[in-house]
C-alpha cells in the first residue's frame, strides 16, 4: 500500500537542474516505499527513457507517455486504460479535416500513437490568439461531429487526444487503480500539456519556470489546491513534498 501517488511531468519540471534533481532522488529514494512515481510526459517512451539515462533519473513505478495516451503500469500495458481511450475516437477523420490546415505540420512519425495525433503550428501563438486558435479549432471538430481534446503546449504543440486520455485523466484511473484518496495525490508541470493534472481534486504544483500558457490558465482558474511554486524545476517538488501535508 503507498501513502502518496507522485506525478511528474519531465522536461522543464524534474528535468532542469541538475543538482535540485540529485537533491530530490535521494529524497524518494528514502521514501520510495511509500510512494508510488510516475512520469507523465508528452515524450514517447522511447523519448522518455532516453532522457531518463541522460538525466538519471529513478525508474519509475508507472510512465504515462504521449501525454497520458499510453499507460506502462510496473513494466505492462494497463488493458483497461486502452479501452477506455478507444471510445469515441476517430484518429483518421481528425487526421483528414486537419490535413487541410495550412497553418500545421504534423510531427515526426516517433511522436504519433494510435491515441495521439501531434503537431507543430507553422507560426507560434500566444495569449490571446492561441486561445483564438484553440476555440476555433474546436468548432470546427464540434461541426464534423467528432471528439477529440485539444491540448495547446509551449506556444506552438498541439496534441489530439481521445476524450478519456490526458495526465488528468490517468493520474485519475492511477489514483483509483491504488486507492488513493485525492490528498495523497500530487502533480506537478509547467506547461499547456500539464494543465489537466493541474486541474484535478488533489494537489497540483506548477513550477516557478511554468510556460505562459499555463500561468494564463492558472491566473484565470485559480484552483484552490494549485499551488504556485517559488522553486523552479525539481526543487519545487523538494519543497512540496517538505511543505505540503502529504506524508
Ligand atoms: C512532447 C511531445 C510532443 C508533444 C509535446 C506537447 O514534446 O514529444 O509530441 O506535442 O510534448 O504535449
Ligand atoms: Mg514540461
Amino acid at each position: 500500500m503507498k501513502d502518496l501517488l507522485l506525478v511528474t511531468d519531465l522536461d522543464h519540471t524534474l528535468v532542469g537542474d541538475r543538482p535540485a534533481l540529485a537533491r530530490l532522488n535521494k529524497t524518494l529514494e528514502t521514501l520510495r516505499s511509500r510512494i508510488a512515481l510516475v512520469y507523465a510526459t508528452g515524450r514517447s517512451l522511447a523519448g522518455a527513457r532516453q532522457l531518463q539515462q541522460e538525466e538519471h533519473l529513478l525508474e519509475p513505478d508507472g510512465w504515462a507517455t504521449g501525454v497520458g495516451s499510453t499507460l506502462l503500469w510496473r513494466g505492462q500495458p494497463d488493458p483497461l486504460w486502452d479501452t477506455m481511450l478507444g471510445k469515441h475516437w476517430h484518429r483518421p477523420a481528425l487526421k483528414a479535416l486537419l490535413s487541410h490546415w495550412s497553418d500545421l505540420a504534423m510531427q515526426p512519425a516517433s511522436e504519433q500513437t494510435p491515441y495521439k495525433l501531434s503537431y507543430e503550428l507553422t507560426r507560434p501563438r500566444q495569449g490571446k490568439e492561441a486561445r483564438e486558435f484553440e476555440n476555433h479549432l474546436r468548432a470546427c471538430l464540434g461541426q464534423a461531429g467528432l471528439q477529440a481534446q485539444v491540448v495547446f503546449s509551449s506556444g506552438c504543440q498541439l496534441d489530439l487526444l481521445p476524450p478519456a486520455a490526458g495526465k488528468g485523466p490517468v493520474t485519475a484511473h492511477l489514483q483509483q487503480k491504488l486507492g488513493l484518496r485525492p490528498d495523497q495525490v500530487l502533480c506537478c508541470g509547467d506547461s499547456g500539456n500539464d494543465r489537466s493534472m493541474l486541474a484535478g481534486p488533489w494537489w497540483g504544483l506548477m513550477v516557478s519556470n511554468a510556460r505562459p500558457e499555463l500561468v494564463d490558465w492558472w491566473q484565470q482558474a485559480r484552483p484552490d489546491t494549485l499551488v504556485r511554486s517559488h522553486h523552479p524545476y525539481a526543487g519545487a517538488i523538494s519543497h512540496g513534498l517538505e511543505t505540503l501535508p502529504l506524508l
